[in-house]
C-alpha cells in the first residue's frame, strides 16, 4: 500500500461509478489496512451533508460490496467520510481537505478522483486548482478522456495549467483486471508463444465484450457516450494494445507506455464502413433516453495494425448491451496448415481454425483449441481443447478488484498501468472518421448477438462467440 495517509476528494461520489464501484472499493481497501490512514471527502451536485452521503455509501456497500460488510468496519469506515456539495464551491472544499488532513496528524497525500463525465472533468480540476489542492496531490481522471481529439487536446492542455503530468493517472480500469496483466506474463514470461505471435501465424484477433447489462440508471452519460467511446477508445483498445505491443525493454512504465503507444501509432484510421453501430429495441423508450436518440448500445468494427507484425491481420472487436451473454474474451485464430492431408469429409477445419483464447473473467481463463482424433476406426477429426482455470490452481489469495488495485497504485504514484495523454490523443485520432461520418444505427433485439450486418463484418470469418 502507500507510505502516506491519504485524503481521497471524491467528485462524482454518489453516482454510479462511485456506489458500484469506488466506495465498495475504498471500503475494502480500508477495512483491510491496505491505506495508513485515509479521509474521504465526497463530492457531487446533489445537495447532502455528511450523514446523507454515510447512507448513500451504505446503501451503495449493501448493495455492490462482494464482501460481508461488518458493523465495526462499517462503522470505521463511516468516520471517514465527509461531503462537500459541488455548489459549496472552492474555499468550503479547501477547508474540508485541510480539515481531514489535520485530523490525520502526520503528512498526507491528496488523491482527487475524478468520477464525472468528460464534460464535467475541467470545470472541476479549475475548482480544484482553485481551492489550492494541487499540491502532495494525485489526480485520477475517468474515462473517456474527453469525447473526441479535439477535446482530448484541449481538455490535457488545460488540466496542465493546474496539474504537472507526472501527477496525473488517467484510469482504464480493464487494465487492473488480473487476467489483462497475464496477457503480458502469458506473452513475455515463456518461450513458446511469442515465436509464433506475429502475421505468419496468426490469421486474425477478436476482443469481444458482450454484455447483458443495460443503462441502469446511466442515461444521462450513456447518451452522450456510446458504446464507442464507453468501451472501444477505452477498454478495448487498451487491451489490443496488451496484446499486440512489442515486448519491452522493462516492466516499468515508460517502456510499457513506449510500446502501447507504438502500436496505437501503428493502426490504421477505423473507416465507417468497417463498423456496424447498433441500438438495442426498446433504448429510446428507457428513462432519460432522447425518443430519437441516435446513441450506439453496440458497436463491432474491424480495425488493423500496419506494422512488421501485424499487417494484414484483422483485428475484429465487439461489444454491446443488454446482448445474449455476459462475456469478456480475446481470441486468437491460427492459420490453417498449408496443405491438408486428411479426407475431405474427415472434420478437418469444419469447426474453424485452432484458436488460442483468453477469458477475463474475474479469474483467468484460458484455452487452446485443436484438431485431433476421434478415437475410433478411420481417422475422423474434432476440435478439442486444452482448458486452463486460475480458480482450479489454489493460487487465488487476497485478490483486488480492478479498480482497488489502480486506487492502490495512484496513492503510492506507480503509473505502470495507466494511459497516456499521447496514447489517448492518438486514439481519438483514429476515432476521427468514424465519430464524424458514423453509419446508421441498426437495431438489435434484446438477448441477441447485435444486428445482422454482424456476419459480413468478420466475413470469411465468423464469431467466436458464443462457445
Ligand atoms: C465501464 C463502462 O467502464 O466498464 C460500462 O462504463 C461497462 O458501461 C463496464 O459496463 C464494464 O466493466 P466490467 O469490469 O464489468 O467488465
Amino acid at each position: 500500500g502507500p507510505q502516506y495517509p491519504q485524503v481521497v476528494v471524491l467528485v462524482g461520489a454518489t453516482g454510479d461509478l462511485a456506489r458500484r464501484k469506488l466506495l465498495p472499493g475504498l471500503f475494502h481497501l480500508v477495512s483491510a489496512g491496505f491505506i495508513p490512514g485515509c479521509r474521504i471527502i465526497g463530492v457531487s451536485l446533489d445537495d447532502i451533508n455528511a450523514d446523507g452521503f454515510r447512507d448513500i455509501a451504505r446503501g451503495a456497500l449493501d448493495e455492490f460490496s462482494a464482501r460481508k460488510v461488518n458493523p465495526a468496519d462499517w462503522e470505521a469506515f463511516a468516520s471517514i467520510l465527509d461531503y462537500v456539495p459541488l455548489a459549496a464551491g472552492a474555499p468550503v472544499l479547501r477547508d474540508a481537505v485541510l480539515r481531514a488532513e489535520a485530523s490525520l496528524g502526520r503528512e498526507c497525500r491528496r488523491l482527487h478522483y475524478l468520477s464525472v463525465p468528460p464534460s464535467a472533468a475541467l470545470p472541476v480540476v479549475r475548482m480544484l486548482g482553485e481551492a489550492g489542492l494541487v499540491e502532495n496531490a494525485r489526480i485520477v481522471m475517468e474515462k473517456p478522456f474527453g469525447t473526441d481529439l479535439q477535446s482530448a487536446v484541449s481538455l490535457n492542455g488545460h488540466l496542465h495549467e493546474v496539474f504537472a503530468e507526472e501527477q496525473i493517472f488517467r484510469i482504464d480500469h480493464f487494465l487492473g483486471k488480473e487476467p489483462a496483466q497475464n496477457i503480458l506474463a502469458f506473452r513475455f514470461a515463456n518461450g513458446l508463444f511469442e515465436p509464433i505471435w506475429n502475421r505468419n501465424f496468426i490469421d486474425h484477433v477478436q476482443i469481444d465484450v458482450p454484455e447483458t447489462l443495460g443503462l441502469g440508471k446511466r442515461a444521462g452519460f450513456y447518451e452522450q457516450t456510446g458504446a464507442y467511446r464507453d468501451m472501444v477508445v477505452t477498454h478495448l483498445f487498451q487491451i489490443l494494445a496488451f496484446m499486440a505491443m512489442e515486448p519491452p525493454t522493462s516492466l516499468e512504465p515508460v517502456p510499457i507506455s513506449e510500446e502501447k503507444n507504438k502500436v496505437f501509432r501503428s493502426m490504421l484510421p477505423i473507416q465507417p464502413h468497417d463498423v456496424v453501430r447498433g441500438q438495442y429495441s426498446g433504448y429510446r423508450k428507457e428513462e432519460g433516453v432522447d425518443p430519437e436518440s441516435d446513441t450506439e448500445t453496440f458497436i463491432a468494427l474491424k480495425c488493423h495494425i500496419d506494422n512488421w507484425r501485424w499487417a494484414g491481420v484483422p483485428f475484429y472487436l465487439r461489444t454491446g448491451k443488454r446482448m445474449a451473454q455476459g462475456q469478456r474474451i480475446i481470441s486468437i485464430a491460427f492459420r490453417e496448415p498449408p496443405k491438408s492431408m486428411f479426407p475431405p469429409n474427415s472434420g478437418v477445419g469444419s469447426q474453424g481454425p485452432d484458436h488460442l483464447t483468453f477469458d477475463l473473467a474475474d479469474a483467468s481463463k484460458m484455452s487452446l483449441s485443436f484438431y485431433g482424433k476421434r478415437p475410433g476406426p478411420g481417422m475422423r477429426l474434432d476440435k478439442l481443447s486444452l482448458q486452463f482455470a486460475m480458480r482450479d490452481t489454489g493460487l487465488i489469495g487476497e485478490v483486488l478488484e480492478a479498480y482497488e488495485r489502480l486506487i492502490l497504485d495512484a496513492m503510492r504514484g506507480d503509473r505502470t498501468l495507466f494511459t497516456t495523454a499521447e496514447g489517448i490523443e492518438r486514439l481519438w485520432q483514429v476515432s476521427t472518421a468514424l465519430l464524424e461520418q458514423p453509419p446508421p444505427v441498426r437495431l438489435y433485439e434484446q438477448g441477441s448477438w447485435g444486428p445482422k450486418p454482424i456476419h459480413q463484418l468478420i466475413a470469411p470469418n465468423a464469431w467466436r462467440l458464443p462457445f
